[in-house]
């Protein structure tokens, strides 16, 4: 009984729609609480480093776009974003060998929010999207609310394999799917780029089999060395493309963008209006002060220099401590390396282990659809939020708790009792 005497209810289950059954939490938003006890090294978020942002001068940069836009920040806004802001993006954009105008992109709340979006847009239940495999885990928890199909495609190191996508189109026929995700610019989770022949082959079998693109490029700009490659939406002007402010600025603005072409950027618009109206006005001309009026781009280049030198201990602590049996990604940019174990260790089970030794990862499964069993023995580490120092300890931890989980493997496999 409630405090009125009215019956309590107690179980909502038969309420809840079908969607969130097939819903899974994020293993990184599980591990937040975690990864922010002072005694665990996170080796799990893909966090940027915003400790090295110049925080006064943000917070002026915030108190001008305040005096200067007057109530503009504060008030609701246009559903696609502020003109100011879509013009600050279209310069974002050409440098990285895009050119638009401002009408054509939404402002979204984060890429996340663009991921959503589309997925309301375009997926019915049982609707077949394609990804990477494995992919973005927050990618595949927005598809999962619309209840699709997820047919992923395996990687190497030039990205997703286009010869295997082609037979499965193949086989498939035209138009089988709705979208196509893939992130060609050091992917999250693997680490790894699409090489410019793998972008060109799958341009060509868009067209060729009408599937739509859709470029998530959150980390594109976060390169260690060698020269960038064209990104998709440079070379079609029909590749849906996703930006973001979250690793080149500050996620906390929740500032995204879409590009599309108009007809489905007319949907997308419709559809947010459901979702929130509109976009933060506050976030966008904060965004737009700390663009057009500080010097982000070497405050973004010496965030890269950092990122390098922890990319480069990462790899250094790998070489030094994992088992021969493991492998890894090698990236040259962005935040992750994706670390293969033999095939009878379990991620999930071992992650409980390196908690109790004070270090935290995402376990693999996570970035692959829940139904495809796939990931178990695979690890993404995020080399972005830790010292080079503290991602050595972890990697040492880490190495010693596979090499524990592996001996036992062998004790029980010697005893005959697997
Ligand atoms: C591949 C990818 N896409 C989208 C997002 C979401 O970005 P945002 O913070 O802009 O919502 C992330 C965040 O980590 C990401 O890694």
């Amino acid at each position: 009984m409630t405090a009125t005497g009215l019956v309590q209810f107690d179980d909502w289950v038969d309420l809840y729609a079908d969607r969130v059954e097939t819903m899974r939490s994020s293993a990184v938003r599980d591990l937040f609480a975690a990864a922010s006890r002072s005694d665990i090294i996170s080796l799990s978020g893909g966090m940027p480093d915003i400790r090295k942002l110049p925080l006064d001068e943000v917070a002026e940069v915030t108190a001008n776009a305040v005096r200067e836009e007057g109530v503009a920040g504060l008030q609701y806004g246009d559903t696609q974003g502020r003109l100011q802001t879509k013009e600050l993006i279209c310069s974002l954009m050409t440098d990285v060998g895009i050119e638009i105008t401002p009408d054509d992109l939404t402002v979204t709340t984060g890429a996340q929010q663009a991921l959503d979006l589309l997925a309301k847009t375009f997926v019915n239940p049982g609707d077949l999207i394609i990804t990477e495999g494995p992919t973005y885990l927050g990618a595949l928890q927005a598809f999962s609310a619309y209840q699709p199909e997820v047919l992923t495609i395996e990687m190497d190191s030039q990205g997703m394999r286009t010869d295997i996508l082609e037979a499965e189109l193949k086989k498939r026929g035209k138009r089988c799917a709705k979208f196509l995700y893939t992130i060609p610019d050091f992917n999250n989770p693997a680490g790894v780029t699409m090489s410019l022949e793998r972008r060109k082959h799958l341009l060509e079998l868009s067209h060729e089999y009408e599937i739509l693109i859709v470029e998530d490029d959150p980390y594109g700009r976060l390169r260690f060395e060698g020269e960038p490659i064209d990104r998709l939406r440079s070379m079609d002007d029909q590749v849906i493309y996703l930006g973001t402010v979250s690793k080149m600025f500050a996620p906390g603005l929740r500032t995204g963008w879409v590009i599309a072409p108009l007809p489905i950027r007319q949907k997308i618009n419709l559809v947010k209006q459901g979702t929130d109206l509109c976009g933060s006005a506050l976030c966008q001309v904060i965004v737009e002060h700390y663009f057009n009026t500080t010097d982000w781009r070497s405050t973004l280049g010496s965030m890269i220099d950092k990122y390098r030198e922890r990319r480069n201990a990462m790899l250094a602590a790998l070489r030094e401590y994992f088992p021969p049996e493991a492998s890894w990604t090698e990236p040259v940019g962005g935040f992750f390396v994706w670390v293969t174990l033999p095939e009878y260790l379990d991620t999930p089970q071992l992650l409980n282990i390196a908690l109790d030794n004070g270090v935290t990862f995402v376990p693999g499964d996570g970035c692959y659809p829940a139904k495809s069993g796939k990931g178990k023995n695979a690890m993404r580490i995020a080399f972005c939020y830790e010292e080079p120092e503290k991602i050595r300890e972890a990697i040492r931890r880490l190495s010693l708790v596979i090499e524990e989980r592996m001996a036992l493997y062998r004790a029980f496999r010697d005893a005959g009792a697997l």
